[in-house]
């Protein structure tokens, strides 16, 4: 099965074509991703010179190149290339309706064209807005995306959803929740506060440190998309979070920990503007129709997360440089 995955080299991209083709099915996976700030092609190095993989440097807005690429006998888009930074989307929003509104669109319209068999759309939680402290959010909870990068994830599915009504596009979305493991960008929580926590600097935790995320391990993202791929129903949604709740002042006690550094290295920092409370997904419809549940618990995954960042420093501290200095300082002020 050929397979188009857009944004390989990122986070979830990179565990994703990795853990595909561990599989014994004979997949064959072309990585087209524009190598921004969060692509890195050092998270896929180990797939160098292997006949099943090839990457491609472009852009999803692209639209010859994203025509060629799908002609050539492409089965399956899986697709993940997007701007994913909550923060960098308040600072700036355009290239997040750029890339994740248009060349959302550019890749329907192509897999449309060439007659692509299957498009598995991954977005997020975030497009449903926030929870108070009960509740969950299921398939139908209604859009009410409060960030410009959830109103662009949201703005993304809606067309999703368009061209599955409009021109049968056999497309399927998933909606995960904060996903965390290997090869995470350090400007993302759970990077962020163990690289600090490993070079004794200070874990800013925003406004009271009570918002509530949902914690789900990649490597339980990445089976419940190769299954999504495989099994979901066109046109359908599907809910895949890890059903780890924990507020953002108990994961950074529990980094600390795992870490073994200080807790006074904890900080209370100003509050992201329209900081989501809580987000809480209910994922029946993946253990019912999928037979997909979460296998990793939070306090697995951070163990063996913090064991991946302490032998991967090198990784790591190349992409603490220069470029992400200048936006962590305007984020923060000087440190
Ligand atoms: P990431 O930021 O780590 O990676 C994004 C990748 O997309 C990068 O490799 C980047 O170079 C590439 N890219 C960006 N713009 C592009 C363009 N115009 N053309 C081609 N490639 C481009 O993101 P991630 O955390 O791996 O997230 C992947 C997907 O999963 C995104 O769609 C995101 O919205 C969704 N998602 C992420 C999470 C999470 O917790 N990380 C949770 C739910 C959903
Ligand atoms: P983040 O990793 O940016 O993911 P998202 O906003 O998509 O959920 O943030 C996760 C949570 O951690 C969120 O509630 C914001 C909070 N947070 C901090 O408290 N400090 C930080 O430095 C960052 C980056 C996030």
């Amino acid at each position: 099965m050929k397979i188009l995955v857009t944004g390989g080299c990122g986070f979830i991209g990179s565990n994703f074509i990795r853990h595909l083709l561990r599989q014994a099915e004979a997949y064959h996976v072309v990585n087209l991703d524009a190598l921004t700030y969060a692509g890195n092609p050092a998270n896929l190095e180990d797939l160098q010179g292997d006949p099943r993989y090839t990457f491609v440097q472009g852009d999803i807005c692209d639209r010859p190149l994203v025509s060629q690429l799908m002609a050539d006998g492409v089965e399956a888009v899986v697709h993940l290339a997007a701007e994913s930074h909550v923060d960098r989307s308040i600072l700036d929003a355009a290239a997040f309706v750029r890339t994740n509104v248009l060349g959302t669109q550019t890749l329907l319209d192509a897999a449309r064209q060439a007659g692509v068999r299957r498009f598995v759309h991954v977005s997020t939680d975030e497009v449903y807005g926030a929870l108070g402290e009960t509740g969950h959010f299921t398939e139908d909870s209604p859009l009410a995306p409060n960030s410009p990068y959830a109103a662009s994830k949201a703005a993304s599915d809606l067309l999703v959803r368009a061209y599955v009504q409009t021109y049968g596009l056999p497309a399927v979305i998933t909606r995960s929740s904060n996903n965390y493991g290997p090869y995470q960008f350090p400007e993302k929580v759970m990077p962020l506060f163990i690289t600090n926590a490993m070079e004794g600097r200070e874990l800013p935790v925003y406004g009271d440190g009570q918002h509530v995320r949902d914690w789900l391990f990649v490597e339980d993202n990445c089976e419940g998309l190769r299954r999504v791929l495989h099994a979901g129903r066109v046109g359908e949604i599907y809910n895949i979070g890890g059903g780890q709740e924990c507020t953002n002042l108990a994961l950074a006690r529990l980094i600390v920990q795992a870490v073994g550094a200080s807790e006074r290295l904890i900080t209370f920092v100003t509050d992201r503007p329209a900081h989501d409370r809580r987000y809480a997904l209910r994922c029946d419809k993946m253990a019912a129709e999928l037979g997909w549940r979460p296998r990793v618990t939070l306090a697995q995954g951070v163990a063996q997360t913090v064991a991946w960042y302490r032998a991967h420093e090198s990784w790591w501290r190349a992409l603490k440089g220069q470029a992400y200095q200048a936006y962590y300082q305007r984020q923060y002020g000087p440190r």
